[in-house]
């Protein structure tokens, strides 16, 4: 099976996503049959590391995220992914609008398969340093149920 989480910038929450769930496959003993990744929908950043404040609060919490690098999301990463997860609506919307017609394959907001309140993970680019809690807190709670869902499929 193969996952692609997709954000803004591709410098924040996608790659804390990538990071985290790569994280739970590798515990539960799942790493070898589900591959994951991220990318944004923008361009700015393609090729950078992630965000100084996204690799702190991921580091603080045992996520190594230093040694990824942004990429653009693509329009053959419909072919190559089974399972496409937005981190807010706007990123939902702009994958909606590639994909045209097509049903394949399934893409939906990360958090909304998790039963939490929120469906959106927040874009915490332009704010303080909560924000990046804020995210890690989502994803880590978002990652726990979508294990659970991958297990099921698998
Ligand atoms: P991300 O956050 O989508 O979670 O990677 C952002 C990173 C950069 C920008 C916006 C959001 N930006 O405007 O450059």
């Amino acid at each position: 099976m193969r996952i692609l989480f997709v954000c803004l910038g591709n410098i924040c929450r996608s790659p804390t996503a990538e990071a985290v769930f790569r994280h739970r496959l590798e515990t539960a003993g799942l790493a070898e049959r589900v591959m994951v990744d991220s990318a944004g929908t923008g361009d700015w950043h393609v090729g950078k590391a992630p965000d100084r404040r996204t690799c702190q609060a991921g580091a603080a919490r045992g996520y190594q995220l230093a040694h990824l690098r942004a990429r653009q999301f693509v329009a053959e990463d419909f072919q190559r992914f089974d399972l496409i997860l937005a981190m807010d609506e706007a990123n939902l919307a702009h994958l909606s609008s590639l994909r045209g017609s097509s049903v394949e394959p399934e893409i939906d907001l990360f958090l909304r398969r998790g039963g939490l309140p929120v469906h959106e993970v927040p874009d915490p680019y332009y704010g303080g340093a909560e924000g990046f809690e804020q995210v890690i807190d989502l994803i880590e709670q978002g990652s726990d149920r979508l294990l659970e869902s991958v297990r099921a499929r698998l």
